[in-house]
């Protein structure tokens, strides 16, 4: 039986690149049979760029400020991935709703991680947000995407204990590190073709 192939990854970030990293660090230790083509940011200065930069790795800037519309935008995104012969999008703190178009040009084949158990907590400040309501437990998520606000359906979720001595920091940075696990699990599952693309 021959290996398969790797994942050709094409990763969306805006921000900070955490689970970036933790992706990136899973290739570079040989525990995830993937390859990262191209990272693009919509934000000038993201420091997920420099991450990117520092694995040797493509990084490209594409601002969303500078399109007309968000179809010229999400356009000018696939033809970077497509350039790029990504056959996986994953993202990685990727603060865009993608087009209809975006979808279909890799259609099954886009996946997020969001930082509560959906279907809590959905939307910017998840972590405000499951302190705010009072939850005991909350976590992370990764999901196929579709052209809902985190609404696609569900891969997989690990769960992240909230402790009456969380404020937004301590309980962020536990979630974040259940992130970095849950997103590496998941595309381990993708590329042993155990998790396989969405199909509407
Ligand atoms: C993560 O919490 C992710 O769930 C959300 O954005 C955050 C990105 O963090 N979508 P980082 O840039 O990967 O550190």
């Amino acid at each position: 039986m021959t290996a398969p192939s790797p994942l050709s990854l094409g990763v969306l970030v805006s921000g900070v690149g955490s689970n970036l990293q933790a992706i990136l660090d899973a290739v570079g230790a040989g525990t995830l049979n993937a390859q990262v083509k191209v990272v693009i940011a919509n934000r000038a200065g993201a420091p997920a760029l420099d991450r990117a930069r520092r694995a040797d790795i493509r990084a490209l800037t594409i601002p969303h400020t500078e399109f007309s519309s968000r179809e010229a935008f999400d356009r000018a995104l696939v033809s970077a991935l497509r350039e790029a012969e990504v056959n996986w999008v994953v993202l990685a703190g990727f603060m865009r709703v993608l087009t209809p178009e975006f979808l279909a040009a890799f259609a099954g084949r886009i996946i997020n991680i969001h930082p509560s158990l959906l279907p809590a907590f959905p939307g910017v400040d998840a972590a405000k947000q499951a302190l705010a309501y009072g939850v005991k437990l909350t976590g992370c998520t990764v999901h196929f995407v579709d052209r809902g606000v985190d609404s696609g359906k569900i891969i997989a979720q690990r769960a992240v204990p909230v402790e009456t001595s969380d404020d937004l920091s301590s309980l962020s940075a536990r979630i974040h590190a259940a992130e970095h696990e849950l997103f590496v699990d998941v595309l381990r599952e993708i590329a042993a073709g155990r998790v396989v693309p969405f199909e509407a």
